[in-house]
């Protein structure tokens, strides 16, 4: 069923089918497919995205050429300052809107219901469109409303904001009435606050973006999730590669564990597919039926992630599988002032730091 198109056909037009239809061709005699999912809305989620968060000045430049080396999904957020970059890149690209699934999220001083829809507006001024794909509840913590986005007390401390993600979620389903946003879904959220929106609203998210990696598998999360129809986006789907997490607080130890990418196992793996280490991690992500969103600003690496999605033999999953140190690196909780990820793996360590 799956062609072999010429290595030279290109990622490209090899991207405008999608699943269950899976375009391929070939790299040193592998497969490489353009994988896509379907979420609970009947839209359809590429596999293989591309992640904004941070170096601003570089982001115009690489969204552009991530989406015309194929790149389909784009995810960025309020508070990474990067919307008006990331919209001139896809407007630089020159690949159609409506080609490409466009997801951002909501910052945690602008989740007031009163302030939810200006929020989105905001967004889509600087993304520079009408609409987005996916609007994501970054973190289920609230900030006082305002335009201060980390307030804190004269010590320092951040202060909360008066309403709950209840509220913001209700009125994040509001907003897909006007048709500013197609999908709505959560982030960095615990399986008990996303079972108390499902309790109490009934709404259930298109997806979850949170943190999946070898270090960090959340098998049974994961499962859950999927019994739900709750898609997962990874992200730092590459695990401790991002240097944020090793120069703030919030997981400066474990941060310095050998990094995924250079562990033995993967380096065999690698080897056995003719593929780097950063693309077999991704493929994991893809093999195990979730999307993922590496960020990179490097020309080869981002050329390089764009071949990730292939198939990996069950007997390579399982020895990915063993890599579980259950270390999360992305966890704000002392700083937020709210316990993030109280029911899931890997928030043993966690120290306090200022971040913002
Ligand atoms: N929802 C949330 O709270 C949340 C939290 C974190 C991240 N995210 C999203 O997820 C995206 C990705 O997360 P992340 O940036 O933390 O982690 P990541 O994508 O796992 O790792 C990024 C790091 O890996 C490097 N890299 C990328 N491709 C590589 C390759 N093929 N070989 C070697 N190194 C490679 C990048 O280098 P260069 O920088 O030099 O290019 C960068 O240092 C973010 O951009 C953001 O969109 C969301």
């Amino acid at each position: 069923m799956a062609c072999f198109a010429a290595r030279t056909a290109g990622v490209a037009v090899l991207r405008k089918s999608f699943f269950p239809t899976r375009s391929a061709f070939t790299t040193r005699g592998l497969v490489t497919r353009a994988t896509s999912y379907t979420l609970n809305t009947g839209a359809k989620i590429p596999a293989l995205g591309f992640g904004t968060f941070q170096d601003p000045d570089s982001q115009e430049e690489t969204v552009s050429l991530a989406l015309r080396k194929g790149i389909r999904l784009i995810d960025t957020a309020r508070v990474y300052n990067v919307e008006k970059q990331v919209g001139k890149g896809i407007k630089k690209s020159g690949i159609p809107r409506e080609d490409i699934f466009v997801g951002t999220k909501l910052w945690c001083n602008d989740y007031h219901p009163e302030d939810v829809e200006r929020a989105v507006d905001d967004s889509l001024r600087d993304l520079d469109t009408h609409y987005v794909d996916l609007l994501l509840m970054h973190y289920p913590c609230t900030f006082k409303r305002g335009a201060d986005r980390f307030p804190r007390d004269a010590e320092g401390r951040m202060i909360r904001g008066e309403t709950t993600f209840m509220d913001t979620w209700k009125a994040m389903g509001e907003v897909i009435k006007t048709g500013k946003v197609k999908a709505i879904g959560v982030s960095n959220f615990s399986k008990g606050e996303i079972q108390t929106l499902l309790e109490k609203t009934g709404t259930v998210p298109a997806v979850h973006q949170m943190e999946v990696h070898p270090y960090l598998q959340q098998k049974e999360f994961n499962k859950w999730l999927k019994e739900q129809g709750i898609h997962v986006v990874q992200f730092s789907p590459l695990g401790n590669m991002n240097d944020f997490y090793r120069q703030t607080g919030w997981s400066k130890e474990i941060a310095h564990m050998k990094r995924v990418i250079d562990q033995p196992t993967m380096k065999e793996i690698a080897e056995k597919y003719g593929k780097s280490t950063a693309q077999v991690v991704l493929a994991w992500g893809i093999n195990s039926g979730r999307s993922v969103i590496p960020k990179s600003v490097v020309d080869w690496q981002v050329k390089q992630n764009l071949e990730s999605d292939f198939e990996l033999q069950p007997a390579d999953m399982a020895q990915i599988s063993i890599l579980d140190a259950k270390a999360r690196f992305n966890d704000p909780s002392l700083d937020y002032e709210w316990r993030l990820y109280s029911d899931l793996e890997g928030i043993d360590g966690t120290v306090k730091g200022r971040t913002h």
